[in-house]
């Protein structure tokens, strides 16, 4: 079953798989289109046929881990949600589409190429968990795939397909933080995207117990287990589960073809495919589903065409979420376990290249900013860190700076993380103490002013990716730290 040789073929885009299934050939533009040609409607039938505990033992089986990042195995997720002892109240469930990493493109590719499997995988997951109703999220500036999912919605409703539990479109804010799960549940209730302290299956949507953070008892105020005197003047957690939007996707095929199908590739501690973006210093950016454990070199060269001629690949970031891949481990399989094995993360698979014209310090100037900026403030450690450590790094990257501004963001990295809601500040820890650490010739070439500034560097937030042209945010390098937009 472990197979690390890749296994070609497939898709226009070149699938490093035989059969691509989250991203078919033509894209699927119809419920009859999907019922035709996907094996539609199998999965929410075989989550009926299984029952609840059946269906969350079939996607265990299957090993399937989160799409949207940290890799998190979806069967004991859903089986946390379906314990009793989760919390009190009604359940909910969410899909992540928010897709806001840099470098990545895939969630919105698999929404344009077949929307009617996620929401399918959406019915399954609320069907599971038993839930109240289910929310598919993504941000308002995605009109294409706002359209085709509202069809898909309005065509599986109608045939039955979603079941009893009414599933809402929502359309959020362009801001990184409502892609965070805990921002994401407060974006659905109509706030703005910050954070809160408890993560959704401890503080789900629509709570009504009261706030207590983290010193709360597990048992008190709708926390626990309904008490039987309990007469709901507490308030309930409401128990929430939010998957990404490609994990959904998975676990449609997967009912639909049965947990060994999935398993039948990939690796043992990562089986299955998964859509990964390749962008940067790239002949031809690239969005394609790829089977885990091909070597992420191949991926990229495959995918992408790898760097321009006469080039060589100097560093590799899986958004901004990870440390950073130097060019000489690009024979690291595609995989949880190998990329964390190197110090680095596979994360939503959305590939940042960068040539040996890089600049690294403009590199972690450039995320760093990037994370300072969507940092929403409320811990205080997190905001200033992430702005102080951008200011050192503008600095040095100008040839203005010294040992003692390097010591410094080494410091801030040590303390950024401090008292923190959610993961930002950690991945600031991560990609920007990794740039540091591996590329300590491109900082020295700074403090002794020997870099030449003959680049410019954009971040690589996606907007659109067709046809080997990418086109990137242009409002990102305008937006400030209070989340407003400089003029001009
Ligand atoms: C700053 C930040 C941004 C995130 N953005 C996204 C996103 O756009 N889409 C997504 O699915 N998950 C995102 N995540 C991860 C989610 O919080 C959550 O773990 C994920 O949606 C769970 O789904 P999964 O178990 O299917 O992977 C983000 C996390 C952080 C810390
Ligand atoms: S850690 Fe940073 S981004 Fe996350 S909630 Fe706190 S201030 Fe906001």
């Amino acid at each position: 079953m472990v197979d690390n040789s890749p296994r070609r073929g497939g898709v226009g885009m070149g699938a490093m798989i035989h059969e691509p299934v989250l991203l078919p050939d033509r894209a699927v533009t119809s419920l009859a289109d999907y019922l035709a040609r996907r094996r539609g409607g199998q999965a929410i039938s075989r989550a009926r046929e299984l029952g609840p505990g059946g269906t969350v033992k079939e996607v265990s089986l299957s090993g399937l881990r989160g799409r949207g990042g940290g890799g998190y195995p979806t069967g004991r997720k859903w089986a946390g949600l379906r314990n009793d002892a989760a919390g009190s109240g009604d359940r909910f469930v969410v899909a992540n589409g928010a897709e806001g990493e840099p470098g990545t493109f895939k969630d919105r590719a698999i929404l344009r190429a077949d929307p009617y499997q996620v929401v399918e995988g959406l019915a399954v997951a609320a069907l599971t968990v038993g839930a109240r109703a289910a929310y598919l999220c993504v941000k308002e500036k995605f009109t294409t795939e706002i359209r085709r999912v509202t069809v898909a919605l309005e065509e599986m409703a109608a045939a039955g397909l979603t079941g009893d539990i009414p599933i809402t479109l929502v359309a959020g804010p362009d801001h990184y933080l409502y892609g965070e799960e805990k921002g994401l549940l407060s974006a659905i209730e109509g706030d703005a995207p910050l954070p809160r302290l408890l993560p959704p299956y401890v503080h789900g949507l629509f709570a009504t117990g009261p706030q207590l953070g983290w010193s709360a008892r597990p048992q008190a105020y709708g926390y626990g287990p309904d008490d039987p005197n309990d007469d709901d003047d507490l308030g309930h957690s409401n128990p929430t589960l939010v998957n990404n939007v490609e994990t959904l996707a998975d676990v449609t095929h997967i009912l639909a073809r049965g947990p060994e199908w999935h398993r039948s590739r990939g690796t043992s501690e990562s089986p299955g495919a998964l859509v990964v973006t390749v962008v940067g210093d790239v002949r031809r950016p690239a969005v394609a589903e790829v089977e885990l454990g091909c070597p992420l070199g191949e991926v990229i060269e495959e995918l992408s065409g790898g760097p321009a001629p006469g080039r060589t690949i100097k560093a590799v970031f899986s958004g901004v979420a990870n440390g950073v891949i130097r060019g000489d481990q690009l024979d690291a399989p595609l995989s949880y376990e190998a990329l964390a094995a190197i110090g680095s993360g596979l994360g939503s698979a959305g590939f940042i290249v960068y040539d040996d014209t890089a600049d690294m310090v403009s590199v972690a100037r450039l995320f760093s900013r990037f994370l300072y900026v969507e940092s929403c403030g409320q811990c205080p450690a997190c905001k200033f860190g992430t702005g102080e450590i951008t200011s050192y790094l503008e600095r040095i990257e100008a040839g203005l700076g010294s040992e003692v501004d390097v010591e410094i963001i080494g410091r801030r990295l040590e303390t950024v993380t401090d008292a923190n809601r959610c993961y930002l500040p950690v991945e600031e820890q991560l990609v920007i103490g990794s740039i540091l650490r591996e590329f300590p010739e491109d900082v020295a070439a700074h403090l002794e002013s020997r870099w030449p500034a003959e680049r410019t560097y954009e971040l690589p937030k996606i907007d659109d990716l067709v046809d080997g042209r990418v086109v990137y945010d242009p409002r990102q390098g305008a937006k400030q730290p209070d989340w407003t937009y400089a003029e001009g």
